[in-house]
C-alpha cells in the first residue's frame, strides 16, 4: 500500500474490546489524505475482524454518535484526521464513565438520564403555542445563547471528567450548557423555579473541570461561560428573592 506520496503508510489501531482485558490491534492502509479515524475502524471491521463494535450515523459531525477517546483524548472519529499520526500508533478506548456494551460502543442512558434529572428540557409556559418565538439578532437572548448553541450530545464532555464527576451525579457539562439555554428560553415556563432548584449543584460544579469538559467539546460549546453565567443568573435571582 502506499500513501499518496509513494511511500508506504499505514497506521496502527490498538483498539479497546468489550473485556478490559483484551486489546485488537489493526495495521490500516492510509488510503487517503483525508481519511479518518472513523474510516480506519471501518476499514478494520471489514477486512479483519467483523465483530468489531463501535458505532456511527452521519459521519459529518452532526450526531456524536462516534465519539470515543483517542490516545487519551475524547474527539468525533469521524472528524479526526488520521494524517497527522501517519506511521503512529492510535489506541482507541470506549468514552470513559458510562457502561460499555460492546467494545467502543457505550450505554448512552446514564448521560441523557443526568440531563432529565438536571431538568434540563423544556416545560412549556403555554403547551398548546404552536408557533416558534422569534429572537432578535440584537437582542440579549441572543447573545447570550448563539455561542451556547449547537450541543450534539456526544457525551464527550462527561467522558472528559469522569475521574471526578460520575455521570449520573448532579448537573453536568451538557446539562450546565442546556439550562442556560432554557434559562433565556421564553416558551420556558420553569425559569426561577428551576434556578432555585439545580442552585447547589451549580455552585458545586468545579471550573477546572468543566474547562476540561470544554476543550474536548466538539462543538466548541464555551462551557466555562455556561457556568458563569448560571452562576450569574442564580446570583441576580436570589438578591431578587
Ligand atoms: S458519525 Fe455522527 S458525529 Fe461522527
Amino acid at each position: 500500500m502506499t500513501d499518496i506520496a509513494g511511500s508506504k503508510a499505514t497506521v496502527t489501531l490498538d483498539v479497546a474490546r468489550t473485556n478490559p482485558a483484551d486489546r485488537s490491534h489493526f495495521e490500516v492502509p492510509m488510503q487517503s489524505a483525508y481519511a479518518r479515524v472513523l474510516d480506519a475502524l471501518n476499514w478494520a471491521r471489514e477486512n479483519e475482524d467483523p465483530t468489531l463494535g463501535f458505532r456511527y450515523a452521519c459521519r459529518v459531525g452532526m450526531c456524536g454518535a462516534c465519539a470515543v477517546v483517542i490516545n487519551g483524548r475524547e474527539a468525533l472519529a469521524c472528524q479526526t484526521s488520521l494524517g497527522e499520526i501517519d506511521g503512529g500508533t492510535l489506541r482507541i478506548e470506549p468514552l470513559r464513565g458510562l457502561p460499555t456494551r460492546h467494545d467502543l460502543i457505550v450505554d448512552m442512558r446514564p448521560f441523557f438520564e443526568g440531563l432529565a434529572r438536571a431538568e434540563a428540557a423544556l416545560r412549556p409556559r403555554e403547551p398548546d403555542r404552536r408557533d416558534l418565538p422569534v429572537i432578535p439578532p440584537a437582542s440579549n437572548e441572543r447573545t447570550t445563547i448563539e455561542a451556547q448553541n449547537g450541543c450534539i450530545t456526544c457525551g464527550a464532555c462527561v467522558s472528559a471528567i469522569a475521574d471526578e464527576a460520575k455521570v449520573d451525579d448532579g448537573v453536568g457539562p451538557a446539562a450546565l450548557n442546556r439550562l442556560l439555554m432554557l434559562a433565556f428560553e421564553e416558551r420556558d415556563g420553569a425559569g426561577a423555579a428551576r434556578l432555585k432548584e439545580i442552585a447547589a449543584e451549580v455552585h458545586s460544579l468545579g471550573g477546572d473541570a468543566i474547562a476540561r469538559a470544554e476543550s474536548v467539546c466538539p462543538a466548541a460549546i464555551p462551557l466555562s461561560t455556561a457556568l458563569e453565567k448560571l452562576k450569574s443568573l442564580i446570583a441576580d435571582h436570589d438578591d431578587q428573592g
